[in-house]
């Protein structure tokens, strides 16, 4: 039997679900800007989420908490700019939904009108269940994302594994029912003990899209900065470095630091 998977020219909410039906693992990375959007568009992730961590890896804050909507909107529409197939997903910030559902339209509104975007995330189960359908009555494609939700750090007080106790496990299986029942496409789940994910991702017929959550779920996300290895401080057990940027990063300042002071750079070619 061939194993050649279906090549899909642009990523869609239905090439999601259709590679979840085929057994077909989804990729799924971070990007906040034009450039980097640009090359993992080109080296064929399938989704690229324009995650309310700009907050941290671009912003320098704390939390995820102080991204405003208009920054997501920026951050987005240059991430749309750099796309030719990637599916680009974009978080709605916090305090841009909570708060009722004609608000949290608004907001996703905002975000599929002014940056381009194909689909938006939020965080929370039954919680936020009148928003999302209101966002999906109107026609915009909504991504899940329950476990560690980190709008909701100060609640948790810790960025620790959740639903390791039996009530939050349950509490989470029925807020992922919900949210599939409601019409979300997709859904993340973030750092969850695997067990609990792999039944998630097993009752569901939308994908489950993992970050901390273990191999038996339908596919991966990790934040660009971190895979990268931008940062030697944040070193999750979950993460897997593909790169030391950190390291090839400074050395190339270095250089270049050295090369102005001495006079090396510009040489006779670099010049007119
Ligand atoms: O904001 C983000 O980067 C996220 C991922 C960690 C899933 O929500």
């Amino acid at each position: 039997m061939s194993t050649a998977k279906k090549q899909y020219k642009r990523v869609t909410v239905k090439s999601l679900i259709d590679m979840k039906a085929n057994a077909e693992k989804i990729s799924m990375l971070t990007a906040y800007d034009f450039t980097m959007a640009k090359i993992v568009d080109q080296a064929g992730v399938d989704v690229i989420l324009v995650g309310d961590s700009a907050s941290n890896v671009m912003a320098g804050h704390e939390t995820t908490l102080p991204i405003t909507l208009d920054q997501m909107i920026y951050h987005a529409s240059g991430v749309i700019r750099g796309i030719d197939r990637s599916l680009v997903v974009v978080d709605l910030p916090f305090g841009s939904y909570q708060s009722d559902p004609k608000e949290a339209l608004r907001s996703a509104i905002r975000i599929m009108k002014e940056s381009g975007a194909h689909a938006i995330k939020m965080e929370g189960g039954s919680e936020i269940k009148d928003s999302t359908k209101r966002i999906l009555k109107a026609g915009i494609p909504v991504m899940g994302h329950l476990g560690l939700t980190p709008q909701s750090i100060y609640k948790f007080g810790t960025y620790t594994v959740r639903a390791k106790e039996e009530a939050e496990a349950k509490k989470l299986k029925e807020d992922a029912l919900l949210l599939e029942r409601l019409g979300c496409f997709a859904l993340v789940l973030e750092k969850v003990p695997a067990q609990l994910a792999k039944e998630v991702a097993k009752s569901l017929t939308i994908p489950v899209i993992g970050i901390g959550a273990g191999n038996g779920v339908d596919g991966q996300v990790l934040v660009l900065h971190d895979m990268l290895g931008m940062d030697h401080e944040f070193s999750p057990r979950f993460l897997r470095r593909y790169a030391d940027l950190k390291t090839i990063m400074t050395d190339a300042f270095k250089q270049y630091n050295k090369d102005v002071k001495s006079g090396d750079f510009p040489n006779d070619k670099e010049q007119y």
